[in-house]
């Protein structure tokens, strides 16, 4: 019997971002030219340590297995084609000049000249690099970007991916699948900010490539923790204040609004250090920021922002390019920053 349904072309895939507080899914589904929503999720991390679901919590790979598939089960994926993104604590990007020199010793000059930027041992990790399209381009030296990523993590997740029965495993830095699901414009000098629970991860992005990267070892876990201390709240208590009312405060407790700020100036704070320095070094103006992650959920976030970084950023809508039901639109817009990760990652597999 003739069916259209024979005519279309599908592809699925799963994105999966693994953080210290939560593990993210997103499933995608390529049906002709478009991508769309099929289930998506999250699953806190804290109660399977015993602790409270918004706290960060180490698990080991057996109980990390345990976390992704009551994950999957709970949102209804079926499908095996996976991506993972490397935690951005476990790999290092940044750019370096090295001389010009042909492929076969560059392969052996690199990883030496790596030595001095990789806080690791070189044999640790994998290395990865390619050349930046430079204007000025001179005779003796080139721009590469330096990637590396921490074997060991490479080799726990292979594991986690294997017991879940995942095929064609893709493994990425996290910065890559913001590109992905972020990225509208792919000429320009961007920035985009994940906003974690205890670290936030600064991505430099130049046409459409990502240049460089830092972590700043400040979270949105902080006011939290310092609700909690300051106004003896429980963590539960606490952390839904703070989803409650965010940076805008509460009428009824003024000192809510003044505590979350005070908690975001030390992120803030260093964050408009980098920017600077980013300015300087890749003697460029930035052109946006775009915070994702949790933390980017905070009510009043932007405020804050601009109060202490003295420019403009927006909130990371990672959705924009995919299709889903019209009953979704509020509670995505809501949830969005999120899942910036988890769609660049499907998206890896769909584009
Ligand atoms: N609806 C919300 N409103 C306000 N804050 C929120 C909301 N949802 C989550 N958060 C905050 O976001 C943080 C978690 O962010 P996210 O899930 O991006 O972190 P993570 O992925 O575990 O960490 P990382 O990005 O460092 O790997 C927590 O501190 C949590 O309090
Ligand atoms: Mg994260």
């Amino acid at each position: 019997m003739f069916s259209i349904f024979n005519k279309t072309n599908k592809k699925d895939a799963i994105g999966i971002d693994i953080g210290p507080s939560s593990v993210k899914v997103v499933q995608l589904r390529k049906e002709d030219e478009r991508i769309v929503l099929v289930t998506y999720g999250e699953i806190e991390l804290g109660p399977y340590a015993g602790l409270a679901p918004s706290q960060v919590a180490i698990l080991g790979e057996d109980k990390m297995t345990e976390v992704i598939k009551d994950l999957l089960k709970e949102t209804k994926v079926t499908c095996k084609e996976a991506v993972m993104a490397v935690d951005s604590s476990a790999a290092y990007v940044s750019t370096i000049t090295v001389p010009k020199l042909p492929p076969n010793e560059e392969k052996f000059m690199i990883p030496i000249e790596a030595r001095k930027y990789i806080p690791i041992p070189i044999s640790d990790v994998k290395l990865d690099w390619w050349q930046i399209p430079s204007k000025e381009e001179n005779d003796r030296t080139k721009e590469i970007v330096l990637v590396a990523v921490k074997n060991e993590t490479l080799e726990s997740y292979a594991r986690i991916a294997k017991n879940l029965g995942f095929v064609n495993l893709e493994v990425e830095i996290e910065g890559f699948s913001l590109v992905r699901s972020l990225l509208n414009n792919n000429q320009g000098f961007f920035i985009f900010v994940d906003l974690g629970s205890i670290y936030t991860t600064v991505n430099v992005i130049k046409d459409g490539v990502v240049i460089d990267m830092n972590i700043i070892n400040h979270g949105s876990q902080e006011g939290t923790v310092q609700l909690s201390k300051s106004l003896s709240l429980t963590v539960e208590t606490a952390e839904e204040t703070k989803r409650t009312f965010g940076y805008v405060g509460d009428s009824s407790n003024e000192y809510v609004k003044e505590i979350l700020k005070l908690s975001s100036y030390p992120l803030f704070g260093e964050l408009a250090r980098l920017l600077l320095m980013y300015e300087r070094k890749y003697n460029q103006v930035i052109e946006g920021v775009v915070l994702s992650g949790g933390g980017a959920k905070v009510a009043g976030v932007l405020d804050v922002y601009k109060d202490t970084v003295h420019s403009d950023a927006v909130i990371a809508t990672p959705f924009d390019k995919i299709v889903y039901p019209d009953f979704l639109k509020n509670i995505i817009s809501k949830v969005g920053p999120t899942y910036s990760v988890a769609v660049g990652l499907a998206l890896k597999k769909l584009l």
